[in-house]
C-alpha cells in the first residue's frame, strides 16, 4: 500500500477525529519515509539538525492552512480521484492576455462554463522583474500576486468562486530557479554567504567548466551556456534557463525547507494542482546532464510526502518535457511509487500528433505509444495539442530508424514542414532555438496557424479553410478522448492565429514562443452565435465534444486505452472501455484524402448494424465491408443501446 492509499484508509477510519489528530496520524504514517528520503539526500552525520527543523516546522505549516481547505482535503482523499474523471476539461491562459487581471477573469467564469471547461491553469501571476521575465517564470515571490494582475484578495475571491462553481485551479511552482531579484539573490549579491549557498555560485570558472562539459543548453540562441558572471557578487552563478533565472541549490537542505514553506503558502491560496515547473532540472551533478537524476525523484517525493501531511488534497503535476521513458518515472517508482506526482504532461502524444499531421501517417505514433510503459493506476496525463511553450520533437531516434526512415532527415522534414521551409506546406510556424551545429530546433505557432488556417485565410481558399478546421477539431477530439485531462490553450477554442505583436516588444521579441500566446479575441466571441465562421465552427464543435466526453464514464482515466492496429497507415484507432459501461472506439483519419478501413479491423465495433458515431449522432456509415473516412475525420463509435 502506498502513502496515498494509507491516508485514504486513515481518513475513512477516523471520520470523527479532530483535524489535529488526523494531522498527527498522517505525520506518523509518513515519518519513516520522510526520514529515509531526507537522509538519502542530506547525509545524517552532517544534516541531522535540519531534519529536526523540518519536522518541527510541519505542525505550524499545517496550522496556516485555512480550515475550509483542511476540510476539502479530507473529502478529496476519501473520494474517487477527481483528477481522473471524465468530467474534467482544462484551459491554460495568461491572465493579462485573457482578461487583463484576476477580477476580469472572475467575471468571465461563465465563459468557461459555457464551453464546458472547469479546470484552469493560470500562467504565473507572481511578482517578477519588470523587463524580461520569461512570462513570469522568473519569480520575485512564490505566493504573492503581481500588481498587474490585482491583489491577493482578488486571487482569494477567484479561488473561492471557482470552488463554489466546482472548478479547479492549477498554478505554477517555479521550483528550479528564482529571478535575480528574489530576496535570496539580492542577499547573495550583497555578499551574504548563506544565501550564496542557496544557489550554485563559484568564484572562478573551474566548477562551471566541469559542469559545462555535460550540460546541454536550453536556450542556446538567447542564453547560451549555463552560468552567468554576476558583477556585484563577483561570482559565477548557475543559470540553466535565462541569465536572470538563478538555479536553486537543493543540495542545501535549508533551500528545501524554505521552498516547502513557499509551496504551502502558495497552495493555501486555494490551489488544487501545483505545476512543478522544470522539475527535471532540480538536482545537479558534475559529469551528468543534470536532468532526471535519481535525486530529483527523491526530492519531489519529499515535497509530496510533506504535502500529504500538511495539505493532503493537493495534487502535483510534473512539467517534465523529457524522453517518454523519463516522463513516466515522475509518477513514482520503487519506494516513491504513489508518492511523487499524480499528473504529468503527455508530451509524447503531443509531439507524435504533430508528426502524424505532417507525415499524414500514424506509424511513428503507434510505435512510440506501444513502447510506453503502463502508468500507475492512480496517475493521469494532461493531454494537449500545444501549450504556451514550443513544440519539441521529443521522441527517440531509434523508433524513427526502426521504421526505415532516416532520423536526422525526418526531424529536418518536420522542422521544414512546420516552419515555412516547404512551399506546399500550409503550416505557418516559426523555428525556435535552432542550433545549426546539431540541426536541432523546436517549433512555435498557434495550433490553427500550424494546421494551415492562417495560410488558407490569407489565400481565401475555402476548401483549405475547411480542411484546417477539420484538423483542429480532430486533434482536439483526440485529446478529449485519450486517457487523461484535456487541456486547451486559450484561444485555440476559436482557432486564434499567430500573434506577431510580440516583435514590437523589446522584452519579448527574442522569444518566438510569444507568437503562440495571443490576446483573447472577445470581439469574435460576442458574435459566435450569430456568425457561421471558423471561430464559431471550432468553438461549437469543441463544446459538443466536451459535452459528450462528460456523458461517458469510458472517458475517465483507468488506464483504459487499447490501441487497435490497422493496415491503413493513415488511421489512428483506440478504444476506451470501462467496467460495466459501454466502451467507445475512436477512429481518426490523418490523411487529406478520404480513406477506407475494413470492418473486420474494428473488433466488436465493426458490426454491420447497431454502431453509432457519438459526434455526428449518426449510425456508422458502412459501404460494402468497409467504413469510409473523410479527410481528417474523427469518429467516436459506440454500440447503440437496445
Ligand atoms: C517551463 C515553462 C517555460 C519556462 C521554463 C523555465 O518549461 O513551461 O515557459 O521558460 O520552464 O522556467
Amino acid at each position: 500500500m502506498n502513502q496515498a492509499s494509507l491516508h485514504k484508509y486513515i481518513a475513512s477510519k477516523y471520520q470523527n477525529a479532530s483535524s489535529k489528530k488526523l494531522f498527527e496520524l498522517r505525520l506518523s504514517t509518513n515519518l519513516t519515509l520522510i526520514k529515509d528520503l531526507f537522509f538519502s539526500l542530506y547525509p545524517e552525520e552532517k544534516y541531522s539538525i535540519f531534519f529536526d527543523t523540518l519536522i518541527s516546522k510541519l505542525p505550524s505549516l499545517y496550522k496556516e492552512r485555512p480550515s475550509e481547505l483542511q476540510q476539502q482535503d479530507i473529502e478529496r482523499i476519501t473520494d474517487e480521484n477527481w483528477y481522473q474523471s471524465e468530467g474534467l476539461v482544462g484551459m491554460q491562459l495568461y491572465v493579462d492576455h485573457f482578461s487583463d487581471n484576476l477580477e476580469g477573469l472572475r467575471q468571465r467564469l461563465d465563459y468557461f462554463q459555457k464551453l464546458g471547461v472547469n479546470f484552469l491553469h493560470l500562467m504565473p501571476i507572481t511578482p517578477r522583474p519588470k523587463g524580461e521575465n520569461d512570462g513570469g517564470y522568473a519569480v520575485n515571490s512564490y505566493h504573492e500576486v503581481d500588481q498587474r494582475f490585482g491583489s491577493k484578495e482578488d486571487l482569494l475571491m477567484l479561488t473561492d468562486e471557482m470552488r463554489s462553481k466546482g472548478m479547479y485551479l492549477m498554478l505554477d511552482f517555479v521550483a528550479n530557479h528564482t529571478s535575480n531579484e528574489f530576496s535570496w539573490a539580492k542577499k547573495a549579491m550583497a555578499g551574504n554567504l548563506k544565501y550564496q549557498n542557496y544557489y550554485y555560485t563559484y568564484p572562478d570558472r573551474s566548477v562551471p567548466d566541469a559542469f559545462e562539459k555535460h550540460l546541454p543548453e536550453i536556450f542556446p540562441v538567447t542564453s547560451p551556456g549555463n552560468f552567468t558572471f554576476n558583477h556585484k557578487m563577483k561570482r559565477w552563478v548557475m543559470t540553466v534557463f535565462n541569465e536572470y533565472q538563478w538555479d536553486l541549490n537543493y543540495s542545501n537542505p535549508q533551500v528545501f525547507i524554505e521552498m516547502l514553506s513557499n509551496l504551502v503558502k502558495l497552495v493555501n491560496n486555494g490551489v488544487d494542482v501545483v505545476r512543478l515547473d522544470a522539475l527535471a532540472f532540480m538536482w545537479k551533478k558534475i559529469g551528468t546532464q543534470s536532468q532526471n537524476l535519481p535525486e530529483v525523484h527523491m526530492l519531489i517525493s519529499l515535497f509530496k510526502l510533506c504535502l500529504q501531511v500538511v495539505a493532503p488534497g493537493v495534487v502535483l503535476l510534473a512539467e517534465a518535457i523529457v524522453a517518454p521513458k523519463d516522463i513516466i518515472r515522475y509518477f513514482g517508482n520503487g519506494k516513491m511509487s504513489g508518492n511523487e506526482c499524480e499528473i504529468a504532461y503527455n508530451a509524447t502524444l503531443m509531439a507524435l500528433l504533430w508528426d502524424a499531421i505532417a507525415t499524414k501517417k500514424t506509424i511513428l505514433l503507434y510505435k512510440n505509444l506501444r513502447s510506453l510503459p503502463k502508468k500507475p493506476n492512480e496517475s493521469t496525463w494532461i493531454n494537449y495539442i500545444r501549450c504556451h511553450d514550443d513544440i519539441g520533437l521529443g521522441f527517440e531516434d531509434h523508433y524513427i530508424d526502426e521504421i526505415g526512415w532516416d532520423a536526422k532527415q525526418h526531424r529536418k522534414f518536420l522542422l521544414d514542414y512546420y516552419c515555412q521551409n516547404i512551399e506546399w506546406s500550409p503550416s505557418k510556424g516559426q523555428i525556435f532555438m535552432y542550433n545549426p551545429k546539431t540541426g536541432d530546433g523546436r517549433i512555435t505557432g498557434s495550433s490553427a496557424s500550424l494546421l494551415g488556417l492562417e495560410d488558407a485565410l490569407e489565400k481565401n481558399d475555402e476548401q483549405a479553410i475547411e480542411e484546417a478546421i477539420d484538423k483542429v477539431i480532430m486533434l482536439h477530439g483526440i485529446t478529449m478522448s485519450y486517457t487523461g485531462i484535456p487541456l486547451i490553450y486559450a484561444g485555440d477554442e476559436i482557432g486564434m492565429l499567430n500573434d506577431y505583436s510580440y516583435l514590437n516588444d523589446e522584452n519579448k521579441k527574442g522569444d518566438s514562443r510569444w507568437v503562440n500566446r495571443p490576446f483573447h479575441d472577445w470581439k469574435a466571441i460576442t458574435t459566435l452565435e450569430v456568425k457561421n465562421n471558423y471561430q464559431s465552427k471550432i468553438f461549437f464543435s469543441l463544446q459538443h465534444l466536451i459535452r459528450i466526453r462528460k456523458e461517458h464514464r469510458a472517458f475517465a482515466d483507468h488506464n483504459n486505452v487499447i490501441l487497435y492496429d490497422n493496415p491503413n497507415p493513415h488511421v489512428f484507432i483506440y478504444e476506451r472501455n470501462y467496467p460495466n459501461s459501454q466502451g467507445i472506439l475512436v477512429v481518426c483519419n490523418f490523411d487529406h484524402n478520404a480513406q477506407i478501413i475494413n470492418l473486420d479491423t474494428l473488433g466488436s465495433y465493426g458490426l454491420p448494424e447497431g454502431i453509432e458515431d457519438l459526434i455526428s449522432g449518426k449510425t456508422l456509415n458502412i459501404t460494402g465491408h468497409t467504413v469510409p473516412l473523410m479527410p481528417y475525420e474523427i469518429l467516436w463509435l459506440k454500440h447503440i443501446a437496445n
